[in-house]
């Protein structure tokens, strides 16, 4: 059985800090609401945690954590950062920390294995959701947290999400509303370089490429089509994937319908003139940015709307490009992920 813990009240929040770092003390998993998507929360330096984390998304031993830290000192804890890299790292957490970027450092030997896969790095992000942020500091651990769901799905951005992914199988889920951001945090390796470091863009998220440019080179890896060893492991082809099949169409003109059967249509913004919407009669609509606020409604959006479509019963989902700037990398690579099978 599991609890939802009601984190709206304010003048609660100790309260429900303290249920929830004695819970994470006792080795066990709780999901956590951070700005990107939700989080299950494991005490980092716990590997027996950690295992649980992993039995309880079906998430395969070579797809590691990232660890959530409280302060910067924390970091030291958990990561060697080398000297070439000290001051790029330093201005990257001073520019987005708390926030959804994650860095990936060498690793301390304090870090069981399980939780970084037995890679000689470790991930670091430091959230900027409040709960997140004074669990992480009174439990004076790390925290471990991948998004909370079973592996390869949806990522979840609210409590009932998560309780339709992890219900029955965790003891507690915090319920802290919808998430900020919406999509999953950028990834980041630096490595020093003769005159600008290069950012290896490991996964695009809320921090943008061109947010990233004027630290340094921003290099994405090549697209990874097969299912075998991405540097960032868990960065499989098919990922994402809602149980309903998925279809990312370039153009409306690629749109084949087959008798008899049901589409729903992820459109991205209903009043884009050239858009899939009113160019058929779909069973079933939801609009990434019905308010126009475009991408940044839509990066919001992205995996609530893509779970309406999956539980709506249609038998195929098609969605509709959203233009590849800004947020619309992160959407893109997410909707190209999930239509792959
Ligand atoms: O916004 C987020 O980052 C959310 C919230 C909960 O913090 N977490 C999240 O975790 O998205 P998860 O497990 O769904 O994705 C973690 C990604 C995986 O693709 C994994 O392969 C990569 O981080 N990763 C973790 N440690 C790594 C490492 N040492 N080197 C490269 N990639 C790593
Ligand atoms: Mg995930």
């Amino acid at each position: 059985e599991t609890r939802i813990i009601d984190a709206s009240d304010p003048a609660e929040q100790n309260k429900v800090v303290q249920e929830v770092v004695d819970l994470l003390a006792a080795g066990e998993v709780v999901a956590l609401p951070t700005e990107t998507v939700y989080g299950l929360g494991a005490d980092a330096l716990n590997p027996d945690a950690a295992a649980k984390v992993f039995d309880a998304k079906e998430r395969p031993s070579f797809d590691p954590l990232i660890v959530h830290v409280g302060s910067y000192e924390q970091v030291d804890e958990v990561a060697e950062v080398p000297e070439d890299l000290k001051e790029i790292v330093a201005k990257l957490m001073k520019a987005y920390w708390p926030g959804p970027l994650t860095l990936v450092l060498p690793k301390k030997d304090c870090v069981p294995d399980i939780v970084t896969s037995g890679l000689p790095t470790v991930a670091v992000r430091m959230s900027a959701h409040p709960i997140m942020k004074a669990v992480v500091r009174a439990l004076g651990n790390p925290i471990a947290a991948p998004s909370a769901n079973r592996f390869g799905r949806i990522s979840p951005t609210s409590a009932s999400a998560v309780e339709k992914e992890l219900g029955g199988r965790i003891p507690a889920i915090v319920d802290g509303g919808a998430c900020r951001d919406g999509l999953e945090s950028t990834i980041i390796r630096p490595e020093a370089g003769e005159k600008r470091p290069t950012l290896h863009m490991l996964r695009s998220g809320p921090v943008t490429k061109e947010m990233l440019q004027r630290f340094g080179r921003v290099e994405r890896p090549k697209r990874n089509r097969s299912n075998e060893a991405p540097e960032a492991p868990g960065q499989l082809a098919n990922h994402y994937a809602p149980v309903t099949p998925l279809r990312l169409l370039r153009s409306f003109a690629d749109f084949k319908p087959e008798e008899g059967k049901k589409y729903g249509l992820l459109s991205y913004c209903g009043a884009e003139k050239a858009g899939f919407i009113n160019a058929y009669d779909w069973a079933q609509v939801e609009e990434l940015s019905p308010g126009n606020g475009k991408l940044a409604e839509a990066a919001v959006r992205f995996f609530y709307v893509l779970r309406q479509l999956d539980e709506s019963g249609v038998d195929e989902i098609i969605a509709e490009p959203v233009s590849e700037t800004g947020l619309g990398v992160a959407i893109m690579d997410k909707l190209r992920r999930a239509s792959i099978r």
